[in-house]
This record gives structure tokens, sequence and C-alpha cells, in this order.
């Protein structure tokens, strides 16, 4: 035998000469759920370890999380259910509790990257990420409440905005308004391959924001598509996207690896609310073992993934297992 790949993983010093993907606190982006309130930090049942906190607990858990190299945070809100209206009204409106946020974190820690969700589903009464219309979405007259909520969140001090909505030619519209109105330095994380998915479960529970009637395949990709997610790619590109996201993350490694071979853009992918779940289960029951999260979290990075939002991210750097 010439050729003996064994030799190559014969001492812990060679495994590490010849390591691949490295993934480092860099690449992490955690999650983050607000709600109103004072001194509020809730757990999320089907999320063990993840919380949603009131403003003054969401400086506090940035502040730890700054301490361990943990700098970047994509903000999401619980929104009362009397404040959800057809249109989304709330996603805009000066001083609601996620403009506050964003204001906050950035005046406190100008250093951290905020990254802020566009979609009018935690604001909407249908739990739809458009406005709807005798069971339709209406595409067009969505990208207008999406600029608002867009400008709104460039105008509290966001960093990047990352528009998970799926309606067409949004990324194009929202570009347009930022720099009209002088923010040409805010980036935009499109989620470009968004999945009609059932991964996203416990997020709906944390923010109560599951769509009334109907599901999500009308703007949604479905999961039996790939070459679909190019076509995507190829207009967030041409519109200005600066990130490209896949969303879910795991099941969808291949669209992570696909849009990485086909475009330069950096690529983002989303490790979602029902992965985490799903591997805390098992671990919780003894099931897994812990080194599992840190396989999963390498996956992404293999599979072409610069930027990682995952519910994991403080956790993974606590343990040790990143730096
Ligand atoms: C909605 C949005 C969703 C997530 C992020 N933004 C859920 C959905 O489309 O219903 C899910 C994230 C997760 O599951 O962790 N605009």
């Amino acid at each position: 035998m010439l050729q003996r790949p064994r030799r190559n993983r014969k001492s812990a010093v060679i495994r590490d000469m010849i390591q691949e993907n490295r993934l480092s606190t860099a690449n992490l982006i955690f999650p983050l759920f607000i709600v109103e309130g004072q001194n509020q930090k809730t757990e999320i049942s089907s999320m063990p370890g993840i919380f949603r906190y009131s403003i003054d607990n969401l400086l506090r858990e940035i502040e730890s999380c700054l301490k361990l190299g943990l700098n970047s945070f994509d903000l999401f809100p619980a929104v009362e259910e009397s404040l959800k209206d057809k249109f989304a009204t709330e996603s805009y409106r000066e001083g609601t509790l996620y403009l506050q946020a964003i204001e906050e974190v950035k005046k406190n820690f100008p250093e951290a990257c905020v990254i802020t969700d566009v979609a009018m589903d935690p604001y909407s009464s249908d739990g739809h990420d458009g406005i709807v219309e005798n069971g339709e979405i209406l595409n067009d007259e969505t990208l207008v409440v999406l600029g608002k909520m867009a400008l709104a969140h460039a105008q509290a001090g966001a960093d990047i905005i990352a528009p998970s909505d799926m309606m067409d030619g949004r990324i194009g519209f929202i570009r347009n308004i930022l720099d009209e109105n002088g923010f040409t330095d805010v980036s935009l994380m499109s989620y470009t391959a968004k999945y009609a998915s059932s991964f996203y479960g416990p997020f709906r529970d944390a923010l109560g924001s599951a769509p009334k009637k109907g599901d999500k395949k009308s703007y949604q990709m479905s999961y039996a598509n790939s070459r679909e997610a190019l076509i995507e790619a190829q207009l967030d590109l041409e519109e200005g996207a600066d990130f490209l996201m896949v969303k879910p993350g795991l099941p969808y490694l291949d669209i992570i690896k696909s849009l990485h071979d086909n475009f330069d853009l950096p690529i983002a992918a989303y490790n979602v609310s029902g992965e985490y779940a799903m591997i805390k289960a098992a671990i919780g029951n003894g099931w897994l073992q812990e080194s599992a999260i840190l396989e999963t979290l390498m996956s992404f990075r293999r599979a072409g993934a610069t930027a990682i939002l995952t519910y994991h991210a403080k956790e993974a750097i606590e343990k040790g297992w990143i730096k």
C-alpha cells in the first residue's frame, strides 16, 4: 500500500495540521428573543436554555456574550396580541419595544453587531409574513410595509438588516429605501433560500407568531427543490444583498454548498429552533453526547457557510468547544 490515509491521523498535532475547516467565535451569530416589561427572563419550553428577555436583561445577556467574544446578535420581538393588526403597523411605529432594544444595545455596546429581522409575522394578526387578502398574500403591498420596517431599524442603529419574509423583490426595494435615506452602509443579509419547514415550530411558540390560517407555502420554498435556490440567490445578488442565507440549516447542507459553489457572496446558515430542540432533547435524554453540537456547527462550515446563526452559540463558547 502506497497510500495509507491513516498516517495523517496518527497524532493530535498532525490531525490539527490537516484540519480543513475551523470554527471560531467570529463565525457565530446568537439569536435573542425580546419581550415587554422589566426584569423578565422566561425560558422557552421547547428550547431549553433559551429565554425571552426584557430590555434590561437583554443588555445583561449581551454584555456577558461580549465578554466571551460573541459579538453578533439577531434580535426577535415577542409582540402582544393586542398590538397586532393586518398591516403590522406596530413593526415601524416610533418607540416600539424592538426599536428601543436596537437603540439600547447600540448605545451601550457600540462594538456589538446588531442584526434585525424584517418580516411581518411577529406583528401580523394573521401570523403571516405578508398582507393577507382573501387568503392570498399580497406581494407588492407587503414590500411597502417591509420598507418602512427596514428604515426604522436602520434609524435605530441596526448594522445588518435581515429580511426573512420571502416576498419577491424585497432586497432591491429595501436597498433602495435605505440608500435614499442615507443608510448606504447598512448591510442586507437576505434569507435567500428559506424553506417552508416544520423546523420553525419552537420559534413560533417563542413569539406566538404561527399563521392563524393556512401555511407559508406560497412564499417559502418547497423542500423538494434545490435549483430554485439558485434563482433566489441570483436575484438577491442583483438586488444588492451582502449575504445569502440558507434556512433551515442541517436538512439543507446541500443548498449551502450549492450557493457557496455558485456565488461569491458570504453564505450564512440558520441552525433553526427545531434543530436546536431536537439536539437538546436527545442530549437531555442521554441519547446523544454533547459533542454532537460542535459536529453540527462544523458541518455548516464544511458546506461553505461563514456565518452561523445558532441558539448553541453562547453555550458552545462557555463550554470551551469554540474559541
Ligand atoms: C419569520 C421567521 C421565522 C424564523 C425566523 N424568522 C419563522 C417562520 O418563518 O415562521 C425561524 C427561526 C427559527 O426557527 O429558529 N419571519
